[in-house]
């Protein structure tokens, strides 16, 4: 028998000692190994050792490489009967555990598998947008025939709703998307729960609607990555009860590398499966690479947001409504200045808050404005010198900011100084990426810092009614989130300031100095 395993230490050796007894092996075979690169991974070291002459139908116990656990095998009988197990296409999904748990629990000799063993894709991975009574579903297949609807419907089982989507795909150097799915599904009830399917076929999965109304939950963290506390923040948020997962920026560290999209995909979907996720792009979602014009090919392609039902042409700044709340999601690497696509846009939805309908204000955007990390130290200015202006005049409440590997939060500030009528500024990008936290601080504490400590969380918003809300933060504690900072908040409405700087705002919404833009750029004329 040949037996196979795979080393990150280029320095284990590759031999096998087995024998017939537990903890005792009599015998060791010496093997081979190889390795090989595929573009920017390189494999581990991978061991092939043949072992035998064996007894047949007998049992060995056997350790690779001199180290780690003791393993058994059974060796095929030397004559019938003999028992195959047989299943392909086996892929890493759900569906792939219980097949394998079965095949387990036969009692088999040898497992026959006919092509496919780990199969890109034939998973789905899911995640939410929420636009307005509708939630966008989208998922990824590795069938191109595979369909677009999602049948949906409030009992388990029972779709009485199909909605049909539509179906992208993308290349980036030698790697090929699957068919990546995006459906609406909608009108859909407020605070309910919906059973749905995707492409016809596969698990059900279940999702909440978020309330019509207060009390609303956003659940927030910025710069998850793929690591060990990902995993830890995302068993946190999956325990509180949230309504809304924000995400500011920097998802899956995936930096060219494409399959680590699809691995991405795999991790969140137990949650961006249940609830909505709503995400803008950090510096991670950008992929250059020479002449592809689209540096944000994979981000767009995969996590489509709602930017066209919020009037936006670009998937990089969007807006969206939830209970009272109005959610701006602006793009850190998007063109910012006053003359820019993405300014004009930010005015005209402002000028259609209705501070009646939703009091609360919020906007998320990667690089922070207020951070005193020496962690990307004044990355934000330009976009705040152009911006802050127009937040402050639109009285937003809170801004919520990622990529500083930490948490801060700043006290209401405008302009670098404490103002009672500007945003908490909080900064939350410690998510668990693979980069590791920002430790190193700028002393003494600037005035408008509140609260800061170098370790991976999560945060959590409550907003309770149209005046009050509850933040507080979440550090990774061994396994337990821990509460180590919170706070109320009231909201600007309440303290009139949003009705003072009315005026203010009218003036800057109404300065032509980018309504040019809007009608065609010809602003030097
Ligand atoms: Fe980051
Ligand atoms: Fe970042």
């Amino acid at each position: 028998m040949r037996v196979t395993w795979i080393t990150d230490d280029k320095s284990s050796p590759s031999y096998v000692e087995y024998g017939t007894s537990p903890g005792r092996y009599d015998t060791v075979a010496e093997g081979e190994y190889t390795s090989y690169s595929y573009m920017l991974y390189s494999s581990g070291k991978i061991h092939h050792t043949v072992i035998g002459p064996l007894e047949h139908n007998t049992t060995y116990f056997y350790r690779c490489g001199g180290y780690g656990p003791e393993f058994q095998l059974k060796t095929p009988p030397a004559q019938f009967p003999v028992t195959f197990a047989v299943a392909g296409d086996l892929g890493q999904t759900g569906w792939t555990k219980s097949t394998l748990d079965h095949i387990d629990q036969c009692n088999y000799d040898v497992y026959l598998l006919p092509g496919d063993l780990s199969y890109a894709d034939r998973m789905q991975h899911l995640w939410d947008t929420f636009g307005n009574k509708h939630m966008r579903v989208t998922w990824i297949t590795d069938d191109k025939s595979s369909p677009s609807y999602v049948e949906y419907g409030t009992s388990p089982g029972r779709y009485d709703t199909v909605a049909e989507g539509e179906y992208t795909s993308y290349s980036y150097m030698l790697y090929s998307s699957g068919k990546i799915h995006h459906t609406v599904i909608g009108p859909l009830e407020h605070n309910t729960t919906y059973f749905y399917r995707c492409g016809g076929y596969g698990p059900e999965f279940q999702l909440k609607t978020p309330p019509a109304q207060f009390p609303v939950t956003f659940a927030v963290a910025g710069d998850l990555g793929q690591t060990g506390w990902t995993k830890s923040t995302l068993d946190h948020i999956d325990q509180c009860n949230y309504d809304v997962y924000l995400l500011p920026g920097d998802l899956s560290y995936a930096d060219r590398m494409q399959h680590l999209w699809d691995t991405f995909g795999e991790l969140v979907e137990p949650l961006a499966s249940t609830r909505p996720w709503m995400v803008t792009q950090g510096n991670h979602e950008k992929e250059n690479i020479l002449l592809l014009e689209d540096r944000f090919v994979s981000y767009n392609s995969r996590w489509k947001m709602p930017f066209e039902e919020s009037g936006s042409t670009s998937n990089l700044y969007y807006s969206f409504e939830v209970a009272g709340v109005h959610i701006i999601m602006l793009g850190s690497y998007a063109d910012y200045d006053e003359y820019s696509e993405q300014y004009r846009w930010l005015k005209a939805d402002l000028s259609k808050v209705d501070r009646e309908r939703t009091p609360w204000l919020l906007v998320l955007f990667h690089a922070p404005w207020y951070n005193s990390n020496r962690a990307h130290q004044g990355e934000g200015d330009d976009m705040m010198a152009a911006m802050e202006p127009l937040l402050y005049a639109a009285g937003v409440d809170i801004v919520l900011a990622g990529h500083v590997h930490a948490y801060e939060r700043s006290k209401r500030v405008y302009n670098g100084r404490l103002d009672p009528c500007g945003a908490v500024h909080i900064t939350i990008g410690d998510g668990g990426n693979r980069e590791g936290l920002a430790h190193r601080y700028i002393n003494p504490q600037p005035k408008w810092s509140e609260f800061r400590e170098d370790s991976f969380g999560h945060g959590e918003l409550k907003i309770v009614n149209s005046t009050h809300a509850f933040w507080s933060w979440h550090r990774n504690d061994d396994d337990e989130a821990v509460k180590v900072d919170d706070i109320w908040i009231t909201s600007l409405v309440s303290s009139r300031c949003v009705d003072k700087k009315r005026l203010k705002l009218m003036n800057i919404l109404t300065n032509p100095k980018s309504l040019h833009l809007s009608t065609g750029g010809i602003a030097s004329v």
